[in-house]
């Protein structure tokens, strides 16, 4: 395994390196994200042995606890009753790893609305094609096989119900861009030694349509500030949102609206690499061996989203949204239960914390919009939205 590591490693360098010496020194970071992430068969996400999750490198909430998607249920629940409950309706998951979530969200909708259920397909649209096959294969061994479509991402035909995203929009490529004493550079990423470094030039043509909306947004941060941003999160956000006919998206993940996201202390850029649950800010290190991620833009998919014909339904922290949700009744049932053991109502608690911990997971951040479907009164999982929102 561990050549293999080795071997697989040292083939994405080489292949990077390639590309850089044929473009004449320099790609755009987002190209070297793209490459490190996403190769065909040597991308950190691409590889068939699965990293995410408790023994790779970070932990997303559904692999922290089941809780997650039983309580993001009740929300889906109520986009179908605001849907004037159709005979038929799908929740797309974008990003659906292995189909953790999915199973969970069936699960809890089954207990919350059986209607709502029966009437239910659930799309997996996952990049990884091992994890489209291990999705199919464990959803055939619980008895869901006729109720889970997978398939890979690409535009797919308009849906009534649900887009959803968790932990997906933050692997999207970002560029840098650095705000200079007259306008704007970008760091590219040049060959050093046998490794790879920052260096300045000019704003690459991709990264045109994110200077326009940082324009328009009038976030004009000081000269030497680094912003990490991707134009392939608006470009995705356009794409998903047109597979929407009627219905609501749910995204969730790290990151905040541009009014919180472009303040000071977040200036020298947010690209972070993960590995064996450690974090760096290095991205150059353990090439295709590390998950890269920048925090989300919220206001950039929102402004997207409205281009391409959806309605702000809100945006919150996942804290508040899950709490507004009832997250915590899962501690009160528990309570109820007489067999219910202390260890197993702490081991509940602390996994409850861990989910709204404003400090970790409860900080990140949710965005609902809506296609010709009502977003008043405020949706439920909207209901006690922290001060500032
Ligand atoms: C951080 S994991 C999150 C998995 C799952 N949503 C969760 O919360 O546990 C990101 C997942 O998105 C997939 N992915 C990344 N980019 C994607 C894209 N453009 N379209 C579909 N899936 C993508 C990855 O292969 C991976 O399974």
């Amino acid at each position: 395994m561990g050549d293999d590591i080795t071997t697989a490693t040292g083939s994405l360098l080489e292949r990077i390196r390639k590309e850089i010496i044929a473009c004449g020194g320099l790609i755009t970071f987002a190209r070297f994200m793209e490459l490190a992430l996403y190769h065909p068969d040597l991308g950190y996400y691409m590889r068939e042995r699965r990293r995410p999750g408790r023994g790779g490198d970070f932990i997303t909430a559904p692999e922290a606890s089941p809780y997650f998607g039983h309580t993001l249920a009740r929300q889906l629940a109520e986009f179908w009753e605001r849907l004037d409950r159709p005979s038929q309706w799908t929740i797309r998951e974008y990003g659906s790893g292995i189909g953790g979530l999915a199973y969970d969200i069936m699960a809890g909708l089954d207990a919350e609305s059986s209607q709502a259920f029966d009437a239910l397909t659930c799309q997996l649209v996952e990049i990884n094609p091992a994890m489209r096959q291990e999705s199919l294969r464990s959803m055939a061994e619980a008895g869901l096989a006729g109720k889970v479509e997978v398939t890979a991402p690409g535009a797919l035909p308009p849906i009534t119900g649900v887009l959803l995203a968790n932990e997906v929009a933050d692997a999207l490529p970002v560029h840098r861009l650095v705000r200079t004493g007259s306008g704007w550079s970008e760091a590219w990423v040049a060959i050093e030694g046998e490794g790879f470094a920052w260096i300045h030039a000019g704003v690459s043509r991709e990264a045109e349509p994110a200077l326009d909306y940082l324009r328009r947004e009038g976030i004009d941060p000081t000269p030497g500030s680094a912003i990490d941003i991707s134009p392939a999160s608006m470009e995705w956000m356009r794409e998903i949102a047109c597979g929407l006919g009627r219905g609501y998206l749910l995204v969730l993940d790290y990151g905040y609206e541009a009014s919180e996201l472009y303040r000071v202390h977040r200036l020298q850029g947010t690209i972070r690499g993960y590995h064996g649950h450690t974090v760096t800010d290095d991205p150059f290190v353990r090439v295709g061996e590390q998950d890269l991620t920048a925090h989300v833009d919220f206001t950039a998919l929102r402004r997207t989203g409205e281009a391409s014909g959806l309605t702000f339904a809100g945006f919150t922290t996942q804290g508040a949204f899950l709490s507004s949700l009832g997250l915590g009744d899962a501690l009160l049932a528990l309570q109820r239960e007489p067999e219910t053991s202390l260890q197993e109502y702490l081991a509940t608690q602390a996994v409850v914390l861990r989910l709204i911990d404003p400090g970790g997971l409860g900080r990140f951040g949710v965005l609902m919009m809506a296609r010709d479907a009502p977003v008043d009164p405020p949706l439920r999982g909207l209901r006690d939205r922290p001060p500032g929102f």
